[in-house]
């Protein structure tokens, strides 16, 4: 359905000056609104103590207020879910995507408020923005019509033995779903969409940074029908997250996107507190790549590049972190690039003139520049653009370009608008793949080649689930390109992919000797 015959949501022209106008003005009359985010356990408001939310463009500016969850609330959440599953389990398949539908088309509807919201909580351009709404709602309706496909009627399966066997699916139970940051529309409603799809009950648990957003989200699931003890909401703390929402009795799998190290720290909770083997799908980090030969049309090359790394604020896990260019064309590829980095607009993510928004929070501009302060004594900083002194008030992080010596360099996923550059020489071309594996990252890796047996040859080698040839290495979109990693960058199965909402279901064979 996905395809020839296109269900992806259609966005809106930003290229046409009226439409954009139009945007920017109605951002404009929302950016004094107050969002407020609290549990909601079986639809109903959970109370505690507001804790206030501040724009990372401008450390001073509130835009609302959260409560979070305390532990009673986690297991009310875990109570009421787990009870919802009985009926739920049975639901008709075609009522669970009709559901989805509805809210897609609510998500299209108040695409202004989320993306102001996101704009002002996450940090996220309005373009960002914009293509998150997007991707929710083709997530809401790709996991409707795959799961019509999986889910509708039992397969009967042909045998021997005169018997009658079916292979049915329903869902697994009551899932956890730990979303991140930095898609705080899009991800936290795939996870949610493809849960619900395959016949679970759901507990969502948005990141700590961007609670508001999930909140408004979670409303618009609920207004299309979904009932309130199928989709419980937890704003959380994280250390509550450990002791008390993988704990309960009878959790039915967990779906997580972030870290490594947190993916890692979920399967050792799931191994120590549940008796059964809980499935896990863990989409995490990764050490992205783009390798480009010197058949690479460089004009095309620096704008991939500079598209990959510094879009989003460099906040993607798809992100291009070290672009290996062959050493004859090395110094034309800097050049270019620092030229182009030099025309970039940081600013305000909310204005329509701006390119680069700030990184989500003070601790994670903090941890770039020391990674910065590294690069200085151990490698060669190339161009860092100048921060303005009025974004001093946010947590901005200037986009950066640094020479090294090879992807070994570095010890860990940075995770911000940084972007390393390095020579190879061209008999090192395999060479170059083999390091890029032995980060053991598998996410994604971009390939710049006119050279058909290199292209080949990099593909076949490249141990990565996403691979992306003379073209940027980002916004994979639902249905068309499944995204996820392999080795340390996640679990699979690929979210937007036709083998996800099987994972999140159980198989069922019934055979009757007639
Ligand atoms: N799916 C996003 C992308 O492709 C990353 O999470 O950029």
């Amino acid at each position: 359905l996905f395809g020839r015959e296109r269900l992806n949501s259609a966005g809106i022209n930003l290229s046409d000056a009226e439409v954009l106008i139009q945007l920017q003005a109605d951002l404009d009359a929302l950016a004094e609104r107050n969002w407020e985010a609290y549990p909601l356990i079986d639809g109903k408001p959970y109370a505690g103590r507001p804790q206030p939310v501040f724009n990372p463009c401008d450390q001073r500016r509130q835009i609302g207020q959260v409560t979070h969850a305390d532990p009673e609330a986690i297991g009310k959440a875990a109570a009421g879910a787990l009870e919802a599953f009985a009926d739920w389990r049975h639901s008709p398949v075609h009522a669970r995507s009709a559901y989805l539908k509805k809210a897609a088309d609510l998500f299209e509807a108040h695409r202004l408020e989320l993306v102001s919201l996101c704009a002002r909580e996450g940090g996220r351009t309005i373009k960002d923005a914009l293509a998150e709404v997007r991707e929710a709602v083709d997530f809401c309706r790709y996991y409707a019509a795959e799961a019509e496909k999986l889910f509708t009627q039992p397969v009967r399966l042909s045998g021997p033995t005169g018997e009658a066997n079916y292979l049915s699916r329903t869902g697994r139970g009551a899932i956890v779903c730990i979303s991140p940051w930095n898609f705080p529309i899009a991800i936290f409603v795939g996870q949610i969409a493809a849960a619900l799809a395959a016949g679970n009950t759901v507990i969502a648990k948005p990141a700590t940074q961007t609670a508001l957003t999930a909140m408004r989200c979670i409303q618009l699931l609920h207004r299309a029908g979904i009932p309130g003890a199928v989709l419980q909401f937890l704003p959380a703390e994280g250390d509550l997250i450990g002791k008390h929402l993988l704990t309960f009795p009878g959790l039915g799998g967990v779906v997580f996107t972030g870290s490594t190290a947190t993916a890692r720290r979920i399967n050792q909770t799931l191994a120590q507190y549940q008796p059964a083997i809980v499935p896990l799908i863990a989409e995490t980090g990764g050490q992205n790549a783009l390798i480009a030969d010197s058949s690479a049309h460089v004009e095309q090359l620096v704008q991939d590049a500079l598209t990959s790394a510094f879009n989003s604020a460099g906040q993607r896990c798809s992100a291009l972190r070290v672009l290996y260019v062959q050493e004859d064309i090395a110094d034309r590829v800097i050049k270019l690039l620092i030229g182009t980095m030099q025309e970039l607009t940081l600013g305000d993510p909310g204005q329509a003139a701006t390119d680069i928004g700030p990184v989500i929070d003070a601790q994670a501009a903090a941890r770039l520049a020391e990674h910065l302060g590294r690069m200085r004594k151990e490698a060669k900083v190339l161009y860092q653009v100048p921060l303005a002194a009025d974004l001093r008030a946010g947590s901005f992080f200037p986009p950066s370009l640094i020479e090294i010596g090879g992807i070994e360099q570095l010890e860990q996923e940075i995770f911000g608008p940084v972007l390393h550059i390095v020579r190879y020489r061209a008999d090192r071309l395999i060479q170059v793949v083999e390091s890029i594996n032995a980060t053991g990252y598998g996410l994604t890796l971009g390939i710049h080649s006119r050279i058909e047996s290199h292209i080949q040859s990099l593909v076949e080698r490249a141990r990565v689930g996403n691979i992306y040839v003379n073209r940027n290495m980002i916004g994979a979109v639902v249905g068309v390109q499944p995204f996820g990693g392999m080795g340390l960058s996640g679990t699979g199965p690929k979210a937007g992919g036709p083998d996800y909402l099987r994972r999140l279901s159980a198989e069922r064979t019934v055979t009757i000797n007639s």
